[in-house]
């Protein structure tokens, strides 16, 4: 049996992405800021959250507009990522300081980050006070990905994208080795990875009444073997990231 202890102190839901919001007001200024607190909240139609403190620029920005963009930032932007958490956009122009090139949205009028692989581009639908945040749920009418990230099938290789993730106070590269995939534990044959096809994670596997008891040992060893296969590949484009310097001092409070 593990001792507990009760942890009384924030939501401590780890780990959670971490992004760069985008927005752009009326009179067309534009800004960026970090934001961990989001979450996908609906498949169809699709629908994604932000929760933002009401003193931000960016809610400002987004509550003019009813616009913002969600952009996935890689582990060499990491640093970028802490300062545009750090420093408000009343006193810093971030977009310019971090020198991000800026693309025009395509469904939206809020520019996305081209240096970041995935942009999602969203209007807001509705706001709900929670507290200390305001929630923002938002429809996402349109993306752009990196077309280097996509195989033949139109399945999106975020496992390639080199993205991190926050977790209680620091930064981490997400791990590219996949532990299985939807389904897998109740699938009648291995599900190899290899040019596997998932639009809709809910919708991608089909179960066949098969109990995990009935299941072959080898199982879990086949899937292991076609993801090491495939990490193997990934080697050269995991060492061509940059290393960057990551603060170890923990600051929950930004948020
Ligand atoms: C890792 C990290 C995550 C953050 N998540 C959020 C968040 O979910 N919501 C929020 O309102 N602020 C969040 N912040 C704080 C804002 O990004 C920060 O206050 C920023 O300076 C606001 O910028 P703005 O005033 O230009 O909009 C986060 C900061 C960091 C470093």
């Amino acid at each position: 049996m593990n001792e507990k202890v009760d942890f009384k102190g924030s939501v401590i839901l780890n780990p959670v992405p971490v992004v760069l919001i985008t927005s752009k007001n009326k009179e067309g200024k534009e800004n960026v800021f970090t934001v961990a607190w989001t979450g996908t909240v609906c498949t169809k139609p699709p629908m994604l959250s932000i929760s933002v403190r009401p003193e931000r620029l960016s809610y400002e920005y987004i509550k003019e507009t009813m616009e913002f963009t969600v952009n996935l930032p890689t582990s060499n932007m990491t640093k970028a990522v802490d300062y545009c958490g750090v420093r408000p956009g009343r006193k810093f122009d971030k977009i310019k300081e971090m020198n991000f090139t800026m693309k025009p949205g395509t469904n939206i009028n809020v520019p996305y980050i081209d240096e970041c692989p995935v942009s999602i581009e969203c209007k807001v639908k509705s706001i709900i006070p929670l507290g200390t945040h305001d929630l923002f749920i938002a429809e996402v009418v349109g993306s752009h990905v990196n077309k280097n990230l996509m195989d033949e099938k139109g399945k999106i290789h975020f496992e390639n994208a080199d993205l991190i993730t926050y977790c209680h106070g620091e930064y981490f590269k997400m791990d590219t080795e996949a532990l299985g995939k939807f389904g897998y534990s109740v699938a009648k044959k291995p599900l190899a990875i290899k040019n596997s096809q998932s639009k809709d994670a809910e919708t991608s596997v089909k179960v066949k009444n098969s109990s995990p008891s009935k299941e072959k040992n080898n199982k879990k060893s086949n899937y292991k073997k076609s993801s090491k296969k495939k990490n193997s590949s990934k080697a050269n484009l995991k060492s061509k990231s940059k290393k960057t310097y990551i603060s170890k001092k923990k600051n929950n409070s930004t948020k």
